[in-house]
């Protein structure tokens, strides 16, 4: 059993930080960071924080860092540099400035950090956030360069707070809900199953409670959040595995809410029940994303996906034969070490088979402590470059046909952000894509139907209507 935590409450008094503090959060990578940021927000409220979106008005600065790419782990290290003359400005006027540096690059690097970036004062990976009062305690204590990697992520789950009402109010119509975290899967480019720790499911019942408590405030879509969300088997309460399939049966059973998603998925962890949970939930979104990476299975095997080309396609022919309008989504990495001419070609070849609706594309890039950073045969990085260039022309003419294909029809679209223009609504398909629309502020929050009357590359436009098609 792990140590219980001290009750929030508790540590906030004794941490006794004054109220009417400011907290900037900066959130790099996956959508599970964006959740964390904010349960972090939430941890954060009782001790007398409150977000701001200005770092130079900030008494705590949380970077929130992903390690996926090399690009990724460098950008902190460049933030860090123009923190440290935010902060000693703040120290010349006798203010304090704490910074955190939270997620995967806490959690990969923990002292290194201290180290190559001496201004920090707290690092602390995914499994610790809810211990945050006490690090700042510890900070403000004078005691320099805190770190906290810890697992398991269980404790963490346990202790955040439910959200506040107010606070979700605040968030709007649509909200992230992390179900399960950490990867067993260890594919041999990836850094995850290190940071994140191993596969972890919440239990059923505090999964549900959350997403009551956001429907309650108000919010019509929940995104159900993983690491290999469909890996999803929660303890049920009666000691039994509940899947994600069924998480979702039970979600859509709840009033007011009316989207489901969920993400990411692996192509191993399709089980059968989930393929149904697409052609029988209605509220369940036609929107997959279900990373392939590549289309050679010889180079499938080197990154130790545990798929082929052959059963992920056949796989997509399952899914869509229940609910044919689908929209497929993926990653691919190109120029994994050992990837011919010919490898690539068939990722190519995969790409027009499946026929994506978007897609994230990335050069293989080596992160230490991975398997395939040893490996022999590295592609040259012009050849990589090239390699991408090429994948995403035919990705982007897919994304673009599928956007176009849209045009004439009526979809339900939930806007849940304001334009740049004057009385513009934006909101979401159920395909995922941005929808613009000229609406009075009323409509703001409101779920209407909207016939699309252009598609571009990356949103659709139309006109609110009142019947859908
Ligand atoms: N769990 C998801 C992916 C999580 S990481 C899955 O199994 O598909 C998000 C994406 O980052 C991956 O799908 C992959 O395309 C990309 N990625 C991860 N490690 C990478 C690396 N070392 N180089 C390039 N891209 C990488
Ligand atoms: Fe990384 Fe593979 Fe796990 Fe996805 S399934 S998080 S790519 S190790
Ligand atoms: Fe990045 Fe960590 Fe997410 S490495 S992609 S923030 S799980």
């Amino acid at each position: 059993m792990s140590k219980q935590p001290e009750p929030l409450e508790k540590l906030a008094e004794t941490a006794s930080i004054k109220a009417d503090k400011k907290v900037f959060i900066k959130t790099y990578g996956c959508q599970m960071n964006v959740y964390d940021s904010t349960r972090m927000s939430d941890v954060l409220t009782p001790m007398g924080y409150g977000e701001t979106s200005a770092p130079d008005d900030a008494d705590l600065i949380i970077l929130n860092t992903c390690h996926i790419r090399e690009k990724a782990a460098e950008k902190v290290y460049s933030d860090l540099g123009r923190l440290r003359i935010l902060k000693s400005k703040r120290a010349a006027k006798g203010e304090n400035m704490v910074i955190g540096v939270a997620g995967c690059v806490a959690q990969a690097e923990g002292e290194e950090i201290l180290r190559r970036a001496p201004i920090v004062d707290m690092v602390f990976g995914p499994g610790a956030y809810h211990k945050l009062p006490d690090l700042i305690k510890r900070s403000h204590n004078g005691g320099r360069g805190v770190v906290d990697t810890d697992f398991p992520i269980e404790d963490k789950f346990e202790s955040l707070p439910v959200p506040e009402k107010k606070k979700t109010l605040a968030r709007g119509k649509t909200a992230f809900l992390s179900v399960q975290e950490g990867c067993d899967k260890f594919c041999t480019f990836c850094v995850v199953p290190y940071t994140r720790g191993a596969e972890y499911s919440r239990p059923f019942r505090q999964v549900l409670d959350e997403a009551h408590a956001l429907v309650d405030a108000g919010v019509q879509e929940i995104t159900l959040l993983g690491q290999n969300v469909n890996a999803y088997h929660g303890e049920d309460g009666a000691g039994n595995d509940a899947s994600l399939a069924r998480l979702i049966h039970t979600l859509a059973d709840i009033d007011g809410l009316s989207r489901i998603r969920y993400v990411t998925s692996h192509p191993r962890d399709m089980t059968d029940d989930l393929i149904d949970a697409h052609s029988e939930v209605d509220k369940l979104m036609p929107y997959l994303h279900l990373p392939v990476q590549a289309g050679s299975t010889r180079i499938l095997q080197a990154m130790n996906r545990q798929h082929t080309a052959e059963s992920y396609v056949r796989l997509v022919e399952r899914i869509r034969a229940g609910r044919p309008d689908l929209a497929m989504s993926s990653d691919f990495i190109v120029g994994f070490p050992g990837e011919t001419e010919a490898d690539f070609q068939a990722t190519l070849d995969i790409v027009k088979e499946i026929k994506y609706a978007q897609a994230y594309s990335f050069k293989y890039s080596p992160r230490s402590g991975t398997p395939a950073a040893s490996h022999e045969n590295p592609v040259p990085e012009e050849v990589m470059v090239e390699r991408l260039k090429r994948l995403q022309t035919v990705l982007n003419e897919q994304q673009v046909a599928f956007n176009k294909s849209c045009i004439g029809k009526t979809l339900p679209v939930l806007l849940d952000r304001r334009g740049k223009r004057e009385g513009q609504l934006v909101g979401r398909s159920p395909y995922l894509q941005s929808v613009y629309i000229q609406a009075p502020d009323e409509a703001f929050g409101e779920m209407v139907n909207v016939e699309i009357e252009t598609g571009m590359a990356n949103s659709l436009t139309g006109r609110r209507v009142l019947e859908t098609t």
